[in-house]
């Protein structure tokens, strides 16, 4: 199938595109520069199997600050998930970091994905570089991100696009409407509430809770995204990634609860700059395009999200025999500088300077 440069490998979709991919016959080259927008400890267990398997290597490395050189020599298509996430945090002095990861290291990629002639650049555009209206969003809408995160994700897609028409890249952006399922982000509302629950602790609701999300399960999002690699689709195109329903975050509550057979109590917040009151993506032309059907329903997805949540406090409580903490098996190769006979195959911590890391490049 030939091989796939997959960027942000260690995050909650990334991780499970990998093994996707993997499964598929794809090899990977996975990047990841383990930000600690989140507990790294997560990222790691997110790399537990990609680790192992013998199709993937593993660099770490910073798109916005190190040097690409070399980071695509035989690499046919890239999937560029790497970025900052999340609206509220968004705000204020953290805009930079939005900048930095989402718009400065995508444009840095598109540069070195057009040198090397990439079949196909797949971009992770967001629901967020919609408006205030509800739906059902379709992609000519006009856009009016309503936060800095928003406009950063824009940003991305607008240079996308950009190289797709003047410099000869083959590009998708898909807009991902609020993706769900096991590992994901600890920011993120499903796992806020999925937690506070067994923990028996209230539930923060930000606003009255009628605020409504087209909750998408992370196994339909990773397939529309794997079939946008080789889909026959014009360059420059963006599509949704929806499920296409809209559901109340208080009835996301209601299934959570249920399936844990718990009473929930919440606590209401204001709410906060940024939240759009309802989302809901028109899919039809991913659809058409991609030739992808989401599958999975909310509550089948809420049940298989939490039994990750069981199944990680188990795993907590009871390390595995002979699992050293903190480190990957299979952290392999300089991608940009030729490794010495002295270095060795494999770098053991993520994060430490080592043979797996992308040299500091000009700005
Ligand atoms: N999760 C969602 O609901 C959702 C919705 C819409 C769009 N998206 C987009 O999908 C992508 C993946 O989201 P996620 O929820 O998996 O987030 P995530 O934070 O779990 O994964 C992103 C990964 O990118 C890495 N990263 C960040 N900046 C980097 C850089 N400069 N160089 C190399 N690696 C870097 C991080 O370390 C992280 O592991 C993001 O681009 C996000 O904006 C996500």
């Amino acid at each position: 199938m030939g091989c796939v440069l997959l960027t942000g490998i260690a995050g909650f979709i990334g991780s499970h595109l990998g093994e996707s991919l993997v499964r598929d016959g794809w090899s990977i080259r996975g990047v990841d520069a383990f930000t600690d927008t989140y507990a790294l400890g997560q990222k790691r267990d997110n790399l537990a199997a990609l680790s192992r398997s013998p199709m993937v290597q593993l660099v770490t490395g910073d798109l916005a600050r190190d040097d690409l050189h070399g980071l695509l020599e035989g690499v046919d298509a890239v999937v560029h998930l790497a970025g900052e996430p999340g609206v509220p945090a968004s705000w204020g002095t953290a805009f930079a970091t939005y900048v930095e990861r989402n718009v400065i290291a995508t444009q840095r990629l598109l540069e070195a994905a057009t040198a090397a002639g990439v079949s196909r650049f797949v971009h992770a555009s967001s629901s967020s570089v919609y408006g205030p209206d509800g739906g059902p969003l379709v992609e000519s809408a006009v856009l009016r991100p309503l936060s800095p995160y928003g406009a950063t994700k824009l940003a991305g897609e607008v240079l996308v696009g950009a190289y797709a028409q003047q410099r000869g890249l083959s590009t998708v952006s898909l807009r991902y409407f609020s993706v769900y399922g096991p590992r994901q982000r600890p920011d993120m509302a499903t796992h806020r509430f999925i937690e506070a629950l067994l923990d028996h602790r209230p539930l923060v609701v930000y606003g009255d809770g009628r605020q409504a999300r087209d909750f998408t399960f992370v196994a339909d999002i990773v397939a529309a995204t794997s079939a946008a690699l080789t889909a026959a689709v014009a360059t420059g195109s963006v599509l949704n990634v929806a499920r296409g329903e809209s559901v109340e975050v208080r009835d996301l509550i209601g299934i959570i609860a249920e399936e844990l057979g718990a009473e929930p109590r919440i606590e209401h917040r204001p709410q906060r700059a940024g939240d759009t009151p309802r989302t809901e993506g028109c899919a039809d032309a991913a659809r058409e395009l991609l030739r992808w059907e989401p599958v999975t329903d909310l509550r089948s997805g809420v049940r298989r999200q939490i039994e990750w949540h069981l199944r990680r406090r188990l795993e907590t409580q009871e390390p595995l025999a002979g699992a050293a903490a903190g480190t990957l098996s299979h952290v392999v190769l300089p991608v940009s500088s030729p490794r010495t006979p002295e270095e060795p195959e494999a770098v053991g911590a993520v994060g430490a300077v080592g043979a797996g890391e992308l040299p500091r490049g000009p700005r």
